[in-house]
């Protein structure tokens, strides 16, 4: 299928919040945007919206931790584009923000959502990359995984950090480091996002930053020319955030 710019995007959770913006950013830019959403209707209806708005977007069916439904994806954007030139994994959960105490469970489920899933994802997606000329993976990561940020800043931020949330992303931040070593030979460039604390579901609406500024990080990040892309790194705006 022939696109805009050139370049197929995929933004795993993305029927609504930050997902949906970046989708809707990307796509304004002449992207074509593939929006995954686990439900259908949900993707749906964020699809027509994007695509009410002039982008050349698309919709698939994803739960991130179902092997078959990544299966199914791959096949799909192997059909449909041939290759795949941005992966954004941005889905994710902060189940432990329910006022009550965090389990084992929370932290299981936590981690299979933020962590093995964009793994396991980025892997089986890994040849459909490699046949890009310019492939990037962002991961959506969070401030709340920074070790730095935990041992200097608890006095403010200590109260968002859960366990299951805040480890999930500090593993994020380092699949994203293993993998921006172990895929450059490839051609596939890695780096991970902070968006800020922005109003959506998942940041809630006493966030102090808006949706399309929060989306900003990712979009700069898959937009960046490959010479300033930085590779293996967490970033904020425009800037280096410490781990
Ligand atoms: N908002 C913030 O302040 C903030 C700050 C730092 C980092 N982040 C990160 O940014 C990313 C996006 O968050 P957001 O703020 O946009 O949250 P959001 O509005 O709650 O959106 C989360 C998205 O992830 C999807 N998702 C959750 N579990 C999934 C699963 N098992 N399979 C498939 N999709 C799943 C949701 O689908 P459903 O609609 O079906 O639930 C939704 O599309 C997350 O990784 C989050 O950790 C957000």
């Amino acid at each position: 299928m022939a696109t805009k710019n050139g370049k197929v995007v995929l933004i795993t959770g993305a029927n609504k919040g930050l997902g949906k913006e970046i989708g809707r950013q990307l796509g304004a830019l002449g992207y074509t945007v593939v929006i995954t959403a686990r439900d259908e209707q949900a993707g749906g209806a964020a699809v027509a919206e994007l695509v009410a708005a002039g982008c050349d977007a698309h919709t698939v069916r994803l739960e991130v931790t179902n092997p078959d439904h990544i299966a199914s994806l791959v096949s799909y954007l192997e059909t449909t584009f041939g290759k795949l030139d941005v992966l954004v994994n941005n889905a994710g959960i902060a189940l432990e923000w329910d006022g009550k105490p965090t389990n084992a469970d929370k932290i299981r489920r936590t981690l299979e959502v933020n962590l093995i899933a964009p793994y396991a994802i980025t892997e089986a997606l890994v040849p459909l990359l490699s046949r890009s000329d310019d492939a990037r993976v962002i991961n959506q990561s969070s401030m709340l995984g920074s070790m730095g940020a935990a041992e200097s800043m608890w006095e403010e931020i200590g109260g968002f950090m859960a366990v299951g949330y805040s480890t999930s992303k500090a593993g994020l931040d380092m699949l994203t480091l293993i993998q921006s070593k172990t895929l450059a030979s490839k051609g596939i460039a890695v780096a991970a996002a902070h968006p800020g604390w922005v109003k959506t579901d998942l940041g809630s609406q006493a966030a102090p930053m808006e949706v399309d500024e929060g989306a900003s990080t990712a979009v700069e990040l898959v937009t960046i020319t490959r010479e300033q892309f930085p590779h293996g790194q967490l970033r904020h705006k425009g800037e280096r955030m410490p781990w």
